[in-house]
């Protein structure tokens, strides 16, 4: 499986933090916020991976993560976003590299605790379609949010006003490579964007979206400057808790590597 990691946007929300650089390389903690979805893949096992990245700032993705080699990657693959368009948009670019390959996406501004290497591997031997990350929490109206009756997803709906659930659909998501064909078909939603949403309610139609329920803390650390505040604390709590026992531990990490 690839891995796509996108780290486009505006980030408008953190204004004036996100003026003169890009959101996904502030700071969480002691690391800035892409080594995090980068360090989940690797530990799912996924070294082959691509950032997307626009405007201003790509250039000091590439100073910063090289190819990877604090990774434990031997070559990273990047690709610019010329205009911004919504997520189903920016994961267009990645259509060559992907190929007929399924692939992992993660926001790069969600920040996932839990380890999820069984979902991968789940989603390997599933024959098509993709499988996508809940997590359970109190106000879910600032998200997609999942609707599910006997154990299937029967609809997602983008930032609803009533939420059917407190279910938010994360942004960690995996696709077979017919994602490809799909975002070429998705139409702009009112916010003008080409919305993740409307691809995974393609899967539900065909019936082939599955899910996991994450157990762990999830973050969306780009979503305010309150949440990116939280984040932060999260983080740090959890690494000096922890020390070397947890896999944000950078030392311990890099020494594994
Ligand atoms: C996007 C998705 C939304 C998802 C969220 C997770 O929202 O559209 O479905 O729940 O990411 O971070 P956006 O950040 O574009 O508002």
């Amino acid at each position: 499986m690839k891995g796509v990691i996108l780290a486009g946007g505006l980030g408008t929300r953190l204004y004036p933090l996100t003026k003169i650089t890009n959101k996904h390389l502030l700071p969480l903690y002691d690391k800035p916020m892409i080594y995090y979805p980068l360090i989940t893949m690797v530990k799912a096992g996924i070294k082959d991976i691509m950032i997307i990245t626009g405007g201003n700032n790509a250039g000091d993705f590439i100073r910063l993560l090289q190819n990877g080699q604090e990774f434990g990657l031997t070559q990273l693959n990047y690709a610019y976003q010329e205009k911004e368009g919504g997520i189903a948009h920016a994961l267009a670019i990645a259509e060559n590299f992907v190929d007929k390959d399924k692939v992992l996406v993660i926001l790069g501004d969600n920040i996932v605790e839990d380890d999820i290497s069984a979902a991968v591997s789940d989603f390997e031997t599933q024959k098509r379609g993709a499988k996508i990350f809940l997590k359970e929490i109190k106000t879910p109206k600032d998200y997609g949010v999942a609707e599910i009756k006997g154990g299937k997803i029967i609809g997602i709906e983008e930032k609803p006003k009533h939420p059917k659930s407190n279910l938010a659909v994360i942004g960690v998501y995996m696709y077979d490579s017919t994602v490809f064909d799909i975002v070429k078909q998705i139409k702009p939603s009112a916010r003008g964007e080409m919305e993740i949403t409307d691809v995974n309610n393609w899967y539900i139609q065909e019936g082939t979206l599955t899910y996991h329920i994450l157990k762990g803390w999830w973050g969306d650390a780009g979503a305010s400057v309150d949440a990116l505040l939280e984040t932060n604390n999260f983080i740090a709590r959890k690494v000096k808790n922890e020390g070397p026992n947890h896999w944000w531990n950078w030392t311990a990490w890099k020494n594994s590597q």
